[in-house]
């Protein structure tokens, strides 16, 4: 594990004394959450934060990525929002050091209609979170993967997580979504009390030599500025099969690969976005620096 901000020294990994929430969400399918949420989880967990990734959509994509499908009779994600369980009855540790699973079954597609009539029907998940963690773990970072619409379940996540980081495609031009979701975040703020602001924009899919990637890049960058990653995923067969290996892209993908890379990149931007970390000296910075 990380060290804690108290016992912290100025150089060292610093993690936060609560977990850090943050839902990975875009109503707008295909466009990689769940690629993001589950690399992305796994590269903070090789740098040793203790990470829980939770599967809040009803396809159960994370899930399976990870090889875990819960049958009937286990505990899930579904059940706990739907018997108000605390999240710790279905976290599951994986074949992954430091990285824990909140894993999705079938009864998913239940639980929006349940919430539907539940009192304080946009808080279930965040009532869920408050024990979150099995005995003797202390989660830094809890990643949340949410489903292509914006239903009582991405409201849930919204309304539960600290920071909200957003997968945008290079496939499609993605502003009018991306302003219906701008816009949910904020009538959630006013009227449920949602706190959290966005982290990022990260450009998924990314292909430099396509027009519409550089477009897609282009227009983002000009209407959400710094808010917008510098990291770009970039288009990647191996993230394709990846998942139908049931492997996160550091088990998938040959050392020195593109996709790797890219994950651990996005990985540092964000543990700098969080402040637990500090933002590496840029290569080129640091060998003119040696070169003096
Ligand atoms: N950088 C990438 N390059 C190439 N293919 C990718 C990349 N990222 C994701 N994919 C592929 O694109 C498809 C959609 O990705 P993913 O499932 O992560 O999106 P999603 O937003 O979670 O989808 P949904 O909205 O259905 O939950 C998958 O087949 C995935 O393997
Ligand atoms: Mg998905």
């Amino acid at each position: 594990m990380a060290t804690r901000a108290s016992e912290a020294t100025s150089t060292e990994a610093t993690v936060a004394s609560r977990p850090i929430t943050i839902a990975v969400a875009n109503q707008k399918g295909g466009v990689g959450k769940t690629t993001t949420a589950v690399n992305l989880a796994a590269a903070c967990a090789a740098r040793g934060y203790d990470t829980l990734l939770v599967d809040l959509d009803i396809q159960g994509s994370a899930s399976a990525f990870l090889g875990m499908s819960p049958t009937e009779d286990e505990v899930d994600v579904a059940r706990c929002l739907l018997e108000e369980l605390p999240l710790s009855r279905c976290v599951k540790s994986t074949r992954i050091e430091h990285l824990w699973i909140a894993p999705a079954g079938e009864r998913m597609s239940l639980v929006d209609l349940h919430l539907a009539s539940a009192f304080g029907r946009e808080r279930a998940f965040e009532r869920a979170l408050t024990t979150v963690a099995p005995s003797g773990v202390h989660f830094d970072l809890i990643i949340v993967d949410t489903a292509p619409y914006l239903g009582l379940l991405t409201v849930n996540a919204l309304v539960a997580a600290d920071k909200l980081l957003v997968p945008v495609s290079c496939e499609y031009l993605p502003m009018l979504g991306l302003k219906l979701l701008g816009e949910t975040l904020d009538r959630l703020r006013d009227r449920a009390g949602a706190k959290a602001d966005v982290l990022g924009y990260v450009l998924t899919m990314h292909d430099k030599r396509e027009r519409i990637s550089t477009e897609v890049e282009q227009l983002l960058r000009a209407r959400f500025g710094e808010r917008v990653f510098e990291t770009v995923i970039r288009g990647n067969t191996q993230h394709k099969s990846a998942p139908s290996h049931r492997k996160t892209i550091f088990e998938h993908e040959p050392a020195g690969g593109r996709g790797r890379e890219d994950y651990e990149a996005l990985a540092t931007e964000t543990l700098v976005r969080l402040e637990l970390i500090e933002k590496p000296a840029r290569k080129r910075a640091r060998r003119a620096a040696t070169k003096k």
